[in-house]
């Protein structure tokens, strides 16, 4: 088969290392890629977001599967176009893809079918979302509605914060149209744990669970980013739990998209946050996590590319995943200032002495090749996954890794994975 993946992310270098291990691809092709993605794939000067040019290469080179990483060519209708020309896509359209690109769109989904989410308001005014703010105490998260590049979530401390967000949001345009509507949500306390199924709108193929680190300091203190590292699986993830999620979450959601004529094909990500009242659902995304999939998919044994191909042609019923029962951590490497403004072009070194490593890989995320060396580009750069026998074996191999890797200004979180350390007593 001839591939196609869009994105040039480290969750893209992950989907890319994965579908070349399969004996069903023929050539493999990534748009725009990166520097490590080239390991694997011919990379191509063709933007994720460019969904015309990327159309004219997949007519042009015949390919046969087209493999979509970011939520933003999806929300603006990559599917649809490929499909109208009768190229196979992994993702869904436009209208199913609004359930991440508008935050309105899936809270009131989420309400009709029943699905447990926080308590929330949608408004088309500020001052009528300001009134509403200004009648309640303590917390509140605002949201806005569109697409922000993962920023358009503040969780505000008081009423004043909050009030202040929806004056950004909504007055200033800090995010442009995505903030002509806001959701504003009521504050919860707990773990939160990434779910992620695959479907083909009939069949739900759950894979196995991750946490993710979005805070960009350890203990969780600092701003939000877009991840900092993430570990496989959640222990607080127990089976049942996963068959709550299944009947509660993803079965009705994906009917109910169905019923709104938006048949929903690809992977649907649930962020769900663990509540003392139960699992509430926080936020759906239209595609892999960054960085999930780097922990997730060194754990898959099965074909990654038949079984994404079985997604495009309804056929998932036929695919059962086969998993490594053993732990992933990926701890991600981000530039000086992330998620703040960050230099760019550093010269990254240990990057062979790491690879070289049983049970490591590495994912390159903002990385160019200038002059035949790796350098930084980007405000993640790089997310190195270790296996492990155990949660405690994984956290000690990846900092092992990540302590051979070395650039300017270079900061971590010391600290992925210590949850599950302090379930496991480790
Ligand atoms: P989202 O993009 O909706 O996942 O939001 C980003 C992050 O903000 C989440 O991962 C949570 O950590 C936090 N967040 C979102 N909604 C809420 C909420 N209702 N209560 C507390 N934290 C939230
Ligand atoms: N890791 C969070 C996300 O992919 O949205």
């Amino acid at each position: 088969m001839r591939v196609l993946v869009v994105g040039g992310g480290g969750r893209e270098d992950a989907l890319a290392w994965k579908i070349a291990q399969s004996p069903l691809l023929d050539k493999l092709y990534c748009a725009p890629g990166n520097a490590g993605i080239s390991r694997w794939a011919q990379c191509l000067p063709i933007r994720a977001d460019d969904v015309a040019g990327l159309l004219d290469f997949a007519r042009r080179e015949r390919i046969d599967l087209t493999v979509v990483g970011p939520e933003a060519p999806l929300v603006l209708g990559l599917a649809d176009r490929f499909r109208e020309h009768g190229l196979a896509v992994f993702g869904p359209s436009a209208a199913a893809a609004a359930i991440e690109g508008s935050k309105a769109y899936a809270k009131d989904l989420m309400r009709r079918c029943g699905v447990p989410t926080a308590d929330y308001r949608v408004f088309h005014h500020p001052a009528d979302a300001r009134d509403y703010l200004a009648k309640g105490r303590g917390p509140a998260v605002v949201k806005a509605d569109g697409l922000a590049a993962g920023k358009g979530v503040v969780v505000a401390p008081d009423r004043e914060t909050a009030i202040q967000t929806v004056e950004e949001i909504m007055t200033r345009g800090v995010f442009g149209q995505a903030g002509r509507a806001v959701v504003v949500e009521e504050y919860l306390q707990g773990e939160e744990v990434s779910l992620l199924a695959l479907t083909d709108g009939e069949t739900i193929l759950p894979l196995v669970s991750a946490q993710d680190h979005k805070r960009v300091f350890d203990g969780d203190q600092g701003p939000n980013t877009g991840g900092m590292g993430a570990y496989s699986p959640a222990p607080c993830y127990t089976t049942d739990l996963a068959a709550m999620a299944e009947a509660q979450v993803l079965r009705p959601i994906l009917q109910g998209l169905a019923g709104d004529g938006r048949p929903y094909q690809g992977v649907l990500y649930a962020g769900l946050m663990l509540t003392e009242d139960g699992p509430r659902v926080l936020e759906f995304n239209c595609r892999f996590g960054d960085p999930e999939t780097q922990a997730v998919l060194p754990r898959l044994r099965s074909d990654l590319l038949e079984t994404l191909w079985a997604v495009t042609q309804g056929e998932l019923d036929r695919v059962q995943l086969q998993w490594d029962e053993r732990s992933a951590v990926c701890v991600v490497l981000a530039a000086p200032g992330y998620p703040g403004d960050y230099p760019q072009g550093l010269p990254i070194t240990g990057l062979d002495e790491a690879a070289g490593m049983a049970d490591v890989q590495l994912f390159y995320a903002g990385t160019a090749c200038e002059n035949g060396k790796i350098v930084t580009a980007g405000g993640r750069v790089l997310g190195v996954t270790a296996l492990g026998d155990n949660i405690t074996a994984a956290v000690q191999r990846v900092y092992q890794a990540v302590e051979q890797i070395s650039f300017p200004g270079v900061h971590y979180r010391r600290d992925i994975a210590a949850r599950a350390l302090r379930r496991s007593g480790g």
